[in-house]
């Protein structure tokens, strides 16, 4: 697959093949990391779960619920891949890159409701255009199907978080707000160590 098209994603960095070629080049170590994702983003969802603004929003704990669901059976393909091939899974696990993100969600019901969206569809979106970069570069079939199939279902999770934010917050504060998380998350992203992690960062070429 040819990485994702940027005129589509709202993101204001790309990544390069570059940095696909580069962690791919510990695939196991790539593949830790990306579980700890998955079981990171299977959490969040169960903890938005109950989070619905105001008395009851319509839809959102069948949305929560199909994420956490969605991000299980990912965890569980990339667990099963990376055993398959050697590898385990640690204990613990560190994502300055999703940490730092958090510290921007705002106190109070409604600004902390719609930045935690946000910052899940940011989440999902930087996680898709790194899919779609590490399909392409991937050499390894296994791994290139892998990666296009969760860039597919990633994608996917970007859109019903921001939809969902655009529900519950009057469209024009999500979208200011949405463009503040834009400019800090490429800041975040260039921080972070280059490595073998999804969330990595890489210099400029
Ligand atoms: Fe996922
Ligand atoms: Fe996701």
């Amino acid at each position: 697959m040819t990485p994702v098209n940027y005129i589509e994603s709202p993101l204001l960095s790309r990544t390069p093949l570059a940095w696909a070629e580069s962690v791919l080049a510990d695939p196991l170590a790539l593949l830790v990391d990306h579980a700890f994702l998955e079981k990171k983003a299977a959490n969040n969802a169960m903890d938005m779960m109950t989070r619905w603004p105001g008395d009851w929003t319509p839809g959102w704990v069948e949305t929560m619920t199909a994420v956490a669901r969605d991000e299980a059976a990912h965890l569980a393909q990339v667990t099963r891949l990376l055993v398959k091939r050697g590898g385990r899974l640690g204990r613990v696990h560190k994502n300055p890159y999703a940490n730092d993100l958090r510290r921007l969600v705002r106190k109070g019901e409604i600004g902390d409701t719609v930045d935690r969206l946000l910052v899940s569809a940011i989440i999902e979106l930087r996680s898709a255009e790194r899919f779609s970069v590490l399909a392409a570069a991937a050499n390894d079939g296994e791994l290139a199907a892998l990666y296009g199939r969760l860039f597919a279902s990633e994608w996917g999770h970007y859109q019903v978080f921001l939809r969902l934010a655009r529900k519950v917050a009057p469209a024009d504060d999500v979208d200011a707000r949405w463009r503040y998380m834009l400019e800090e998350e490429a800041r975040i992203l260039a921080a972070q160590p280059p490595g073998p992690r999804i969330h990595s960062g890489y210099s400029p070429v």
